[in-house]
């Protein structure tokens, strides 16, 4: 397949990368300079070329932009009826993608996360789109959402990494402390966080886990409740998004 990236950033080269040696011809553009260069060296599928050769020439066009600059960038590249595009830009809601990209019509917003590179990543998408699950369906979990709103609400939670990693390494950071080895103590927790996520959780596999941690007067309970005021903090942090994300006005919508 034809495929062309606008925007070569972090994100588009773990997608590039995830597309290695799968027979496909990559077009990306030449900003960031750098890490064009980089992709063109080290993935052999990978062209350099300006942003309306990417479109020409792309049967698939990802769209790895900052949104603010999407705005500027879009309108004037050769963008066609039957051509596939996915966003992974976030605030950039289908309707303005329409109008930015027109006369393409099929148009998809997903969300990747770096680890696309390897494969495993879930990839919720709204709306459903053939050429997102013909590429990157094999090796990810492609997650197909009722809604826009229903999207963007994964675009909230795709956050939590942050703060979780945060947490994690707090504790790392106590436990080195102790044993004064960094290193040993990250692998310990990282192993031991691992080891309590199954491979694909499915309704209740994570509340068994938890069910299972929940002995009373036990470490793991007395932890849960010295933090349990992190929850409000959580949900608090997560509904701070309701507006940038169109939460409320798009739940009514549908
Ligand atoms: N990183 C993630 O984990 C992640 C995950 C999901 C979604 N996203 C979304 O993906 C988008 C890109 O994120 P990113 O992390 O990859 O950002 P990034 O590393 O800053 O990449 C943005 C790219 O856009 C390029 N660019 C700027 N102006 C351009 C132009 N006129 N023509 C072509 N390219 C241009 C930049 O080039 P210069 O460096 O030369 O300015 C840069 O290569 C964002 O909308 C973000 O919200 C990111």
């Amino acid at each position: 397949m034809r495929i062309g990236f606008l925007g070569t950033g972090e994100i588009t080269a773990a997608m590039v990368r995830g597309l290695k040696g799968q027979g496909h011809r990559i077009l990306v553009s030449p900003r960031n300079a750098g890490m064009a260069a980089q992709l063109a060296a080290e993935v052999a599928e990978v062209t350099i070329a300006p942003n309306d050769e990417v479109v020409a020439g792309s049967e698939v066009v990802f769209l790895c932009l900052l949104a603010r600059v999407a705005g500027e960038v879009l309108p004037g590249l050769p963008f066609r009826q039957g051509q596939s595009i996915i966003s992974v830009m976030v605030d950039a809601p289908i309707a303005t993608l329409q109008r930015l990209c027109a006369p393409a019509t099929d148009i998809a917003i997903t969300i990747p996360l770096p680890p696309i590179a390897v494969g495993g990543c879930p990839l919720p998408v709204y709306p459903a789109s053939p050429a997102l699950e013909t590429l990157f369906g094999a090796r990810n979990l492609i997650l197909p959402q009722p809604s826009e709103a229903a999207l963007n609400a994964h675009l909230g939670v795709s956050a939590l990494c942050s703060p979780i990693l945060d947490q994690i390494l707090t504790a790392v950071d106590w436990l080195a402390g102790f044993t004064g080895n960094p290193g040993a103590a990250e692998a310990y927790v990282a192993a031991m966080i691992r080891g309590y996520l199954p491979e694909r959780a499915n309704g209740g596999d994570l509340a068994g886990a938890l069910q299972k941690l929940s002995t009373e007067g036990g470490l793991n309970a007395t932890l849960r409740a010295a933090m349990a005021p992190a929850k409000d903090d959580l949900r608090r942090g997560l509904d701070g998004f309701r507006s940038r994300l169109g939460l409320d006005e798009r739940k009514t919508e549908t």
